[in-house]
């Protein structure tokens, strides 16, 4: 029996929707105080919702959870997880300092005006430009995530640059394999050996500044023991200033999903920390997922009902705007918005061209029909992050909602948005 097979209460349902989702009088939908279908009429779908109260809740959690934990600390957040400015802006705002990936999202987290100290910049393959935009830029921290950044970064430097060395912790987390990286052989970071030169070397460097250690395991992990390990092996490489943890930690997508709490997870850092870390090191967290995930919920239109052993219910995105199915075979949730909860068992698919571009395998639908709005929940992160133009699709907008006000911070793409690149 799927997880869904076994729901047909509301309260479960809306257990996996961001806290103060609500149902209206007539037992509609209400994300942020705004009713789901009015906000699919106001601004088309598929739309990704973010509830921007439960994203800045979850932000302090985290930083002010961490904190109390852990003084000399800072959470970062990944902002690959839905690099947008609006949300490089609230987090911001929150105090989160920012994980950038390359030079896309260094300029994306500039531009919104995030202040460059507390940016850290991440790749397995920076370019001589990335590093050129990050050293002028004033970005706090780079980490070293192998020898030709060391390489790089002596050719580009003129003053001094904070620098991690990312170590691969030879922790293989339960987790899908295409997002697990701490696994000995990862392409991120360099083997302990390797470690161990590299850090000979930027001790002897006059514009490197060795500060730390880097480790990140992958993503959507919800074992705590994977944590503990990989903390041991920084630990074992020596005393530092600075460990930055990265993130992972796995969000709640299914009702049968039980992964820590944020708080659950500060206690296992902190105490592993305690037990393992020197007591006056700087602590840093980069959480992504767990952040922003559960604060976004997707709305489509159904567009196709086929009846059936099982009803196929089509809707008017798909694997365009949802890959983390197809690439990670994740399970989602959904229910119909107007009919919330409950219902029969039906197949939940996209409108692309690939019979693998099935949104959800088993889920209950409450008599499921052309026009309903169906909503979703938890793909703040991730989702958007690697939307595309698959048949020729319209990569959706960000609403955030807050009080019962929807804000459209990312427009839909339009038709001639599809042509704005060519240029002949
Ligand atoms: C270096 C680094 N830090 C943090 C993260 C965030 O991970 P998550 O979104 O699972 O918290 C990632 C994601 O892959 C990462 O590569």
């Amino acid at each position: 029996m799927t997880s869904s097979t076994s729901v047909g209460v509301t309260d479960s349902v809306l257990e996996l929707f961001p806290p103060g989702t609500t149902l209206g009088i007539f037992g509609e939908l209400m994300i942020g105080g705004c009713v789901a279908s009015d906000l699919a009429s106001a601004f088309g779908t598929p739309a990704l919702i973010i509830d921007e109260s439960a994203l800045r809740h979850r932000a302090r959690r985290y930083a002010d959870g961490l904190a109390a934990r852990w003084p000399n600390s800072h959470v970062l957040w990944a902002s690959k997880s839905l690099p947008h400015t609006a949300v490089y802006r609230v987090l911001s705002e929150e105090g989160l300092g920012i994980d950038v990936a390359g030079g896309g999202e260094l300029f994306m987290a500039l531009a919104a005006g995030a202040d460059p100290k507390t940016l850290v910049l991440h790749g397995n393959a920076k370019t001589d430009d990335e590093l050129t935009m990050a050293v002028q830029s004033g970005v706090g921290t780079i980490v070293v995530d192998g020898f030709d950044d060391i390489d790089r970064l002596e050719r580009i430097v003129e003053g001094e640059q904070a620098v991690l060395v990312r170590v691969i912790p030879g922790v293989l987390p339960h987790t899908h394999a295409a997002i697990a990286t701490g696994q000995d052989g990862s392409k991120f970071g360099l083997s302990a050996a390797d470690a161990r030169t590299a850090i000979k070397r930027l001790r002897g460097s006059d514009k490197l500044r060795l500060d730390g250690l880097h480790v990140h395991i992958g993503s959507q992990v919800v074992d705590r023991e994977p944590f503990v390990r990989a903390i041991e092996a920084v630990a074992a490489m020596g005393e530092f200033a600075v460990y930055n943890l990265g993130g992972g930690l796995g969000a709640r997508y299914t009702y049968d999903d039980r992964p820590p709490t944020i708080e659950e997870y500060l206690d296992m850092v902190t105490q592993a920390a305690r037990r393992l870390l020197p007591s006056d090191a700087r602590l840093l967290i980069e959480p992504g997922r767990s952040l922003i995930a559960e604060a976004g919920v997707t709305l489509y239109r159904v567009t196709t009902v086929k009846r059936g052993p099982r009803p196929l219910v089509a809707v008017d995105g798909g694997m365009s705007d949802n890959l983390e199915v197809s690439l990670y075979g994740q399970r989602f949730e959904a229910t119909v918005v107007d009919r919330v909860g409950g219902g029969e068992l039906c197949t939940l698919v996209g409108r692309h061209c690939e019979s693998g571009d099935q949104l959800i395998d088993g889920v209950a639908l409450r008599e499921p029909q052309v026009g309903d709005i169906v909503a979703v929940p938890v793909t703040g992160a991730y989702c958007l992050t690697m939307a595309n133009n698959y048949n020729g699709a319209r990569r959706p907008p960000i609403v955030f909602v807050r009080d019962g006000v929807p804000r459209m911070v990312l427009r839909r793409e339009s038709y001639e948005d599809l042509l704005r690149r060519d240029l002949d």
